[in-house]
């Protein structure tokens, strides 16, 4: 039987978080380990051009971000790796895509207004089209599901939206592709459970290269809710509803079990049992990051890189056949 195709990737543009990891990294090894997708996994490199950076903070960046994705359990064994710049045809395929997308349906994407905030005309062309390049990843790998957050719910549904246009302009070449969200689409900020957790607020973020002393010290300090009671309510208690969500994703035991176990117990003792569940479960991240090279990294993923790179180019012959342009 033929396995559907899974895809997704991160932007390399800064230091991993919680809710990067419980949103998507570790969602990305449980399907891969679950053999029920051919999976590939990329470094979103040219979709990070759209931030401002130095080419040798870049380079720093692709480095830790493919070191972080062996290091959460992503092996060349059982999934495809490759940087998405190392493929001329996923730029390629994206200016395909945009001659057929109108400017409205980018204009109203959230995440461009949001990043461009007030300076929308002067705002990089890249934050613009950054959905466009998005979708061309997706569907030139006649990809079936995406596991991402649900901040990029919007861009999926563009993807799925062109490959509908383009198959009835061009006849079927594409597949729609389905979002997969884990049980926290949106983790919440510890400053402020109203926000989510973003690199944009770092104030906010637990990052999985924190130190334990730091992890320990950040859950302390996170905003908790009034009231006394450890209960699962995300309207009155978002503090609360928050870190029961990390614990239970990093711990394995369920809400309701964590619920009955610190009833009658206080807000200091479960942040400090919720700090110990999150040091342990990086500490093995942290060690394997360690031992694993940017050398070794870069080799990986030059090898899923080949592989992927023939995948597109054949997907990019098909499209090209079907617009006239071979
Ligand atoms: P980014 O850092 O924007 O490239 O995000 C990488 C992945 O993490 C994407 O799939 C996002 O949807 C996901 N993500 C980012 N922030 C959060 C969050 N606070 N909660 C859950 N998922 C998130
Ligand atoms: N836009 C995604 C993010 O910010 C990263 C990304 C780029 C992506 N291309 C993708 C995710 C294709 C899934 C599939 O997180």
């Amino acid at each position: 039987m033929i396995k559907p195709v899974l895809i997704s990737g991160i932007q390399p543009s800064g230091k991993l978080h919680l809710g990067n990891y419980l949103g998507a990294l570790k969602n990305f090894v449980e399907l891969q380990n679950s053999g029920k997708y051919r999976c590939f996994f990329f470094i979103a490199d040219l979709h990070s051009l759209t931030e401002s950076y130095t080419p040798k903070e870049k380079k720093a960046q692709i480095e830790d971000l493919m070191r972080s994705y062996l290091a959460a359990g992503l092996s060349p064994a059982k999934a495809t790796l490759f940087a998405q710049s190392s493929i001329p045809a996923h730029s390629e395929l994206a200016w395909i895509l945009n001659t057929i997308t109108p400017m409205g349906e980018l204009r109203r994407m959230t995440q461009f207004k949001e990043k461009s905030g007030e300076g929308a005309e002067s705002a990089n062309v890249g934050l613009f089209d950054y959905p466009v390049l998005m979708a061309a990843d997706v569907l030139l790998y006649d990809t079936a599901a995406v596991p991402v957050g649900d901040d990029q719910d919007q861009h999926l549904e563009l993807a799925r939206t062109l490959a509908r246009k383009f198959n009835s302009r061009f006849g079927k070449t594409f597949i729609e592709p389905k979002a997969l969200h884990t049980n926290v689409p949106r983790l919440m900020s510890l400053d402020d459970p109203q926000k989510k957790m973003s690199k944009s607020r770092p104030a906010g973020c637990l990052f999985l290269d924190d130190a334990p002393a730091e992890i320990r010290a950040k859950l302390g300090r996170a905003t908790t809710d009034s009231g006394r009671e450890i209960k699962y309510d995300e309207k009155s208690k978002p503090g609360i509803s928050n870190l029961l969500l990390i614990h239970s994703s990093l711990s394995g035991v369920s809400i309701s079990s964590l619920e009955k176990k610190y009833a009658g117990k206080g807000y200091a003792d479960f942040k400090r049992d919720v700090a110990e569940v999150v040091v342990k479960a990086l500490a093995l991240y942290q060690a394997a990051k360690k031992k694993i090279s940017p050398t070794k990294a870069c080799a990986a993923f030059a090898k899923g890189g080949n592989a992927s790179a023939k995948i597109a180019e054949k997907k990019m012959v098909e499209v090209k056949k079907k617009v006239g342009l071979i």
